[in-house]
């Protein structure tokens, strides 16, 4: 099996409320073509969530007013959702989509509907989404259902698409100096960078270390180029490839 996270901050501008970038969707959707018969995608909310979750400032108990957040945002993710279905099923793949927030339960996420479909030959599609935990509206973002699915199904290739070259020594959006880190491939490597690590790619990069116990190979590209996926596992291959850490 493959995993892929689509992030919302490559097929979303992430600074204006529901704006989709259908063509980088499509791009990244093409690059997978040869993965379609083993394929899971995931996909993050970006500004069909982020806006209205920030605005909401969960986890928050269920009242009238997370209510109200709630519905709207789970619309806004499957709005996304079925844009990128849509593109899926043009270019070929079988995508079903799976609300996350409709298979959340107190023990977290129910990955049978996952296995069901992927079983059968579908694409499951599933996102970062609002869910109900007991009586506190809470987000689950793409990443930790990744981990989550990769303690399941043990994927061969687990694929990050980001808005940027892979993981770096700091935040490349605030500091020039930044470097990409090519591989990351030991306990040892993971400690070394972990200080440096913030921002949005801070919570993915400790997911990433879990999960590096549970699939033989990761990969964080930059989504806007993901032709760079024909590269990996040669020299020329630009992104970060995390080898499993089993
Ligand atoms: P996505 O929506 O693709 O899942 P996020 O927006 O959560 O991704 O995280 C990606 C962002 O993390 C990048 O745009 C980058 O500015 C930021 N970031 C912070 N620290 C790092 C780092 N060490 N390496 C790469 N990106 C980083
Ligand atoms: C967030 O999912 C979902 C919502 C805000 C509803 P992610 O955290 O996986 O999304 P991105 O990739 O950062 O946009």
């Amino acid at each position: 099996m493959i995993a892929v996270k689509i992030g919302g901050s490559v097929i979303t501008r992430k600074d204006t409320y529901r704006h989709f970038l259908p063509d980088i969707c499509r791009n990244i959707v093409r690059s997978l073509f040869p993965f379609r018969d083993e394929l899971v995608v995931l996909h993050g909310g970006g500004s069909f969530g982020h806006i209205l979750a920030k605005e909401a400032n969960l986890p928050a108990d269920l009242n009238e007013r997370t209510k109200r957040y709630f519905s709207r945002i789970h619309n806004d993710v499957l709005l996304l959702n079925s844009k990128i279905n849509d593109i899926m099923a043009e270019e070929g793949f079988n995508p079903v989509s799976i609300p996350t927030s409709l298979f959340f339960g107190e023990k977290g996420l129910n990955v049978r509907p996952y296995r069901k479909f992927l079983e059968s030959g579908f694409n499951p599609v599933g996102m970062g989404d609002i869910v109900l935990s007991g009586k506190t509206v809470k987000i689950i973002s793409a990443d930790d259902i990744m981990l989550k699915l990769s303690k399941e199904f043990n994927p061969r290739l687990v694929i990050f698409f980001t808005d940027v070259d892979g993981i770096y020594s700091d935040d490349p959006k605030k500091n020039p100096e930044a470097r990409l880190l090519p591989t990351i491939d030991s306990d040892i490597n993971f400690k070394a960078v972990q200080n440096d690590v913030t921002g949005g790619m801070k919570h993915k990069y400790e997911i990433i270390k879990k999960i590096s116990h549970h699939a033989d190979r990761i990969t964080v590209i930059n989504g806007k180029y993901p032709e760079r996926l024909k590269d990996l596992g040669s020299e020329r291959f630009i992104g970060t490839v995390i080898e499993n850490g089993r």
